[in-house]
């Protein structure tokens, strides 16, 4: 189809697996439909609410708000700073520099293209599977993916050994993906002795880390789901760090997020970050405001804080309460019961993803990954049922 004009020269793209099935799960008719697709946090009652401390900043913001002026390539920096103590830990002390970013997918992308502006085709290691996103970032940044099996479906279990040769493979310029909690798609996480072992060898190897920190505090709690990224940050020379506030201020469409560099050495922080800002410039020239300083009069304001907090537990204990009870429902998922976050990838073929929608109504990602915040008390019977119903039926 090239006829010399530019378009006629592109390649066709699938549309993405992922954000596709929205549209198919709105368009089936069928009153028992299950959406365990895109990764949104949905409550008891199946919606996807703004938080009370959002809905309460916000309000705040539309009396307050005095311009809506330019900000600068950096966005918030009231965010960013704010962010920093609930990330690296309240007494954290190595140099940090950050910028706000258009959600964890422009941080991700801002990271990419630094790496690739500090040494084009870079190798970037990641555990497979991932994201599928992740994949596309390193992709049109011209970064080579070097891909190694995290995690085995059958066994449910991180194969950390694999992971640990691959790693020992790589070397200084070369940089390493890894997700701080709640992994996605698998839900499987590292030990904190693992993330030990992962932090030495980063160290040993002088690989940089590029951590994806995008669902702090649903898993083991905004503590707990940052242990072992810093024990990897304590032991890097330099860094960087992806956040996301989609899923723990529930600010999904409003593209709220934050990339930090780190370095112990005080002309390396710099050029990363006069570096970051022109590439921000580049890409986007300045974040969309709303999100961020929504975050920010939240995180500013004692009270407001607090509740944040408080409702983001209640989101956490959910999650949990709900692994719990699909394990009692379907015991051949029992180890679902150890894995963190909203996502859990089954043991299925694509041909049971699409069995479990076409004669279930049972939607989740092609890869077999279930979003277990669409599951309710109600539901999770008729889901362990149809899945053991599809187990069956499609067995050789
Ligand atoms: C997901 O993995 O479902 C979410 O992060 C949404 C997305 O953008 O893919």
């Amino acid at each position: 189809m090239s006829d010399g004009h530019l378009f006629g020269r592109l390649a066709p793209q699938a549309p993405d697996a992922l954000l596709s099935l929205i549209g198919l799960y709105r368009d089936d008719a069928r009153a028992t439909k299950l959406d365990l697709g895109v990764g949104v946090y949905r409550d008891a009652t199946g919606a996807t609410p703004v938080l009370r401390a959002v809905k309460a900043a916000e309000a705040r913001l539309l009396t307050t708000q005095a311009t809506k002026s330019y900000l600068g390539p950096e966005g918030d920096i009231g965010f960013v700073a704010g962010l920093q103590p609930i990330i690296f830990g309240a007494g954290a002390t190595t140099p940090v520099f950050g910028v706000q970013t258009p959600g964890g997918t422009g941080a991700l992308r801002l990271a990419a293209d630094l790496i690739a502006a500090a040494k084009p085709g870079a190798r970037i290691f990641m555990g497979t599977p991932t994201w599928p996103n992740h994949p596309q970032i390193f992709d049109v940044t011209g970064l080579t993916t070097v891909a190694y099996r995290y995690f085995d479906p059958a066994t449910q279990a991180v194969r950390f050994d694999e992971m640990m040769s691959m790693l020992a493979t790589g070397g200084a310029g070369d940089a390493v993906l890894l997700q701080a909690c709640c992994h996605n798609p698998t839900g499987a996480d590292l030990t904190l002795d693992q993330w030990r072992a992962v932090a030495e060898i980063v160290a040993a190897r002088g690989l940089l880390p590029l951590i994806d920190l995008a669902y702090q505090g649903l898993g083991l709690g905004l503590e707990g789901d940052a242990a072992g990224m810093r024990l990897v940050l304590e032991a890097a020379p330099d860094a960087l760090i992806a956040y996301s506030c989609d899923k723990n201020f529930g600010l999904y469409r409003e593209r709220t997020g934050a990339l930090y560099a780190m370095s112990d050495n005080a002309a390396r922080l710099e050029l990363a970050a006069s570096n970051i800002k022109a590439l921000a410039r580049a890409n986007w020239s300045m974040p969309p405001d709303h999100g961020a300083a929504v975050v920010r009069i939240i995180l500013e304001d004692a009270a407001l804080a607090a509740d944040w907090r408080a409702e983001l537990e209640e989101m956490r204990l959910r999650i949990v309460a709900v692994r719990q009870a699909l394990v009692v429902a379907a015991p051949s998922l029992s180890a679902l019961g150890h894995q963190h976050g909203m996502f859990a990838q089954l043991p299925v073929t694509p041909a049971q993803v699409a069995t479990l929608r076409e004669q279930h109504a049972v939607y989740m990602a092609g890869s077999g990954r279930i979003n277990l915040a669409g599951l309710t008390p109600a539901t999770i019977p008729a889901f362990a049922t149809a899945y053991a119903a599809c187990l069956k039926e499609t067995s050789p």
